[in-house]
């Protein structure tokens, strides 16, 4: 069994505990936080050990009916690998305890490409990951983006690909982030930090990015478009999107054309959380116009696409599972069926 600890147990966290909980291959040795919330009693009610970061804050847990195992420090020596998922630039700081002990991490796309060295996709690079102390998962819109274009660039090759991003304001529970009437340009240059980002992982993709903030708390909008070296034709490409797992096609007749009709639909099929774990692509928005010219709409939820990266990512680096086996351990633990 490869033992797990997640350092920040928030929006990913939380979410990739229980993805690494129903692994055969692995199990939770701890979690952790900084400060008493509901996360804390989330954690205790999944028989989580948690752990804290400052233990002079003990008795705030303590105190509100929740047991401190330690502190994060103790937690990582009970690790193989820790998936860090505290708030973007706290990794970096982490890195010396991960080294000084000796384990493995796994950071978020909150930290840049330098502080692990090397940015994953499971589809892409997981043999490179391979025997790594620190791998970074890309953030959620990356991981989206590489997902098609990865995809799209085996088959056909892709020459240039220009993607605006419409964004999610915050999370569900982020009661203080915004906007509330109003869109923001984010920023308002060009390209926004996507493009370079996808760069990291496919570095010989040409990309030009836009990206923009609503306020809406469910999933991003991507307005994608691509270039292709081959012909193709419309079917040729929704066939290489059914085929791969990680990318659902939102069909037609069932009507859904929002974000809001998608978390729908994944509350009522029983995900856990309403998580949309691939990308959403929107089938009847697959377009070649003269056939080397691609266009797509797809939906991406933030909290629950870079998971089963996550999960991945932790036996690429401890373990020998080939790249497809993982994959498919990934969802078959998790229950995923196809969208639709
Ligand atoms: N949310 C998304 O949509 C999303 C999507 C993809 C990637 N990411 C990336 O994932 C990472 C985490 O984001 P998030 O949205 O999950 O953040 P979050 O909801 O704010 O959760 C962060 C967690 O880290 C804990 N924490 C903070 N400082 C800590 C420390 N020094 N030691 C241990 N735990 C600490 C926090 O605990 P307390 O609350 O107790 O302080 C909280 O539980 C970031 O890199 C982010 O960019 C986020």
């Amino acid at each position: 069994m490869i033992k797990v600890a997640v350092n920040g147990y928030g929006t990913i966290g939380k979410r990739v505990a229980d993805a690494v909980a129903c692994q055969p291959d692995m199990e939770i040795v701890g979690v952790s936080k900084t400060s008493m919330n509901a996360d804390a009693y989330v954690a205790k009610a999944r028989g989580y050990p948690l752990y804290i970061a400052d233990l002079s804050k003990r008795a705030d847990f303590e105190d509100a009916g929740v047991p401190v195992a330690g502190s994060v420090a103790e937690m990582i020596t009970k690790a193989d690998v820790v998936v860090d998922a505290t708030p973007g630039g706290v990794g970096l700081k982490n890195r010396p305890m991960y080294e000084q002990h000796g384990v493995r991490a796994i950071y978020q796309g909150g930290e840049k490409h330098a502080t692990a060295g090397f940015s994953f996709n499971s589809s892409v690079n997981y043999d490179e990951a391979r025997g790594r102390q620190f791998v970074r998962v890309v953030s959620c819109n990356t991981t989206g983006l590489v997902r098609i274009i990865n995809e799209v660039d085996r088959a056909f090759g892709v020459g240039k690909v220009r993607a605006v991003m419409v964004r999610r304001g915050g999370d569900p529970g982020d009661v203080k982030r915004g906007p509330i009437d109003a869109i923001v340009l984010d920023p308002v240059t060009l390209p926004s930090h996507h493009g370079p980002d996808v760069q990291s992982v496919l570095p010989h993709i040409e990309i030009t990015t836009a990206a923009m903030i609503v306020p809406t708390t469910f999933m991003h909008m991507h307005a994608v478009q691509m270039t292709l070296k081959r012909p193709a034709t419309r079917e040729q490409v929704i066939e290489l999107f059914r085929a791969h797992s990680r990318i659902g096609l939102v069909k037609g007749p069932s009507g859904i054309r929002s974000s809001a009709e998608l978390k729908e639909y994944m509350q009522d099929i029983g995900r856990p959380r309403s998580d949309m774990w691939e990308n959403g692509v929107f089938e009847e928005s697959v377009s070649v116009v003269d056939g080397t010219e691609l266009w797509l709409f797809q939906a991406i939820h933030q909290e629950a696409d870079v998971v089963v990266e996550n999960v991945d990512a932790i036996r690429a680096i401890a373990s020998d599972v080939p790249a497809a086996e993982s994959i498919r351990m990934t969802e078959e633990a998790l229950g995923f069926v196809a969208l639709g």
